[in-house]
């Protein structure tokens, strides 16, 4: 079977930089360091990035290219008898469980383009827009309604096979909502309470530094850059041998934490400023957003620019957590690439559903103490991409033929292989054992 292959650098830059920007910069982020206490987070979350993110994401990156196939399959033909093949499967779960909430979201966005687009944000105070918003989620079909519109939006991207067309879009797109979101940071930066809201995020208040903030920040680092559910993997295993698998991973790790910081600089002086709550948890940006608009001269214009962008941002994100399963279901299923688009888009409309409706329906449902929504943006983030993490890492790092490794790092010598050794010891020990220990410590 002949296999498609990112033809160009650019192509190779937008397909793995769109699936790592998203809502994780811009919706999850500033959640995430908002209930963790801003920059106690926000040096782990680095620190986490580039000593474990990078690892894993190479590790991905080798065992994508080297064996051109869906994780699941990648694993057989690296390791035939090897468990290990559990990791991609544990990887199908959680692109799954991720894709249903993440879709509600997306479906939040929607809603707030449209009701940009209607003026209904203008004139309100802060308290107001924090009010409306929990309305909507507790409505009982209106979020629902928009979480299918768009996991139908995804399904035919997915299945008209145009998803190299919005990639190659995102290229232009990217770089506009880049320019628009410096925009919104000048303009926070300069509301009244711009630099409570930077010490807030910035300085790190080490006696915060708590195994909850660790484990959080791991699993934002790990959500953020896509990693540990072998989607790099199989967006890896359509990259060509002259993809500079190392130069890549840095550029990467570097844009998306770039998007996190602005979103970061665009939230908390406003949350200040409008004397908001920064641990308001998954609904801050949403309640934050409108007061910032409805602030700034040309707000609509300014708003429906910007849902716009975030829905393209998130549509690159969810096209790649589809194609995990996609890869899976047509290579070792043998199935069409419209049914396995629809199996995927089929099991993932039910969950979906439920996790919208778990602000108002079924807020009361909860398992392990959380909503299905919180319990399927915790497990995944903070469990199963770690874990995952762990074993890529091993694998790479053990498992795989040396020689393999090196040839995977160094394009089979045509770069630099200087940093070969030391990219294998971090995927040997340094990702495997911290990643080991946060989970330990977080979970206990
Ligand atoms: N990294 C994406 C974001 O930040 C989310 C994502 C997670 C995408 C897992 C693919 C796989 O929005």
């Amino acid at each position: 079977m002949s296999r498609s292959q990112f033809i160009t650098k650019t192509g190779v830059i937008a397909a793995t930089v769109g699936s790592a920007v998203g809502l994780g910069n811009i919706w999850r982020f500033p959640y995430e360091a908002g209930v963790h206490g801003g920059g106690a987070f926000l040096i782990i979350y680095i620190a986490c990035v580039f000593l474990i993110g990078l690892p894993v994401m190479l590790s991905e990156f080798v065992i994508g290219r080297s064996t051109h196939r869906n994780g699941v399959g990648a694993f057989a033909m690296l390791a035939p008898r090897s468990p290990m093949k559990i990791t991609a499967y544990m990887g199908i779960l959680a692109s799954m469980m991720i894709l249903s909430f993440y879709s509600v979201v997306a479906g939040w966005i929607m809603e707030y383009f449209y009701e940009s687009l209607m003026a209904l944000f203008a004139g309100d105070d802060a308290g107001h827009y924090a009010e409306r918003f929990n309305q909507f989620v507790a409505n009982p079909w209106r979020p629902a309604m928009w979480t299918v519109i768009f996991l139908l939006v995804n399904f035919m991207v997915l299945r008209r096979g145009i998803e190299r067309g919005i990639e190659r879009a995102s290229n232009i797109l990217m770089p506009i909502l880049f320019a628009i979101l410096l925009v919104f940071c000048a303009n926070s930066l300069m509301m009244p309470k711009a630099a409570q809201g930077a010490t807030f995020l910035f300085k790190p208040d080490f006696g915060q530094i708590t195994p909850s903030v660790v484990i959080g920040a791991m699993g934002q680092a790990f959500f953020t850059l896509s990693l540990g559910l072998t989607g790099m993997l199989t967006y890896a295993s359509y990259f060509s041998d002259g993809t500079r698998l190392v130069g890549n991973s840095v550029t990467i790790a570097v844009l998306d934490t770039l998007v996190a910081l602005m979103a970061g600089l665009i939230i908390f002086p406003a949350v200040f400023t409008y004397g908001m709550q920064p641990e308001a948890g998954p609904k801050l940006v949403f309640e934050v957003l409108p007061s910032i608009f409805a602030q700034m001269p040309g707000g609509k214009a300014w708003s429906l620019a910007f849902f716009l962008l975030l829905f393209f941002a998130s549509l690159t994100s969810t096209i790649s957590m589809s194609e995990i399963s996609i890869a899976f279901f047509v290579e070792e299923h043998k199935m069409s690439r419209n049914k396995a688009t629809a199996l995927n888009t089929g099991i993932v409309t039910v969950f979906g559903v439920l996790c919208a409706l778990s602000f108002g329906v079924l807020a009361d449902f909860k398992l392990f103490g959380m909503t299905l929504f919180n319990l399927f943006d915790y497990a995944s983030s903070n469990i199963l991409l770690p874990c995952g993490g762990i074993m890529l890492s091993l694998f790479a790092g053990w498992a795989i033929d040396r020689k393999i490794l090196w040839q995977q790092l160094t394009n089979d010598g045509r770069l630099s292989a200087r940093l070969v050794p030391y990219i294998r010891f971090a995927m040997r020990f340094i990702a495997p054992a911290a990643i080991f220990i946060v989970l330990v410590a977080g979970l206990l």
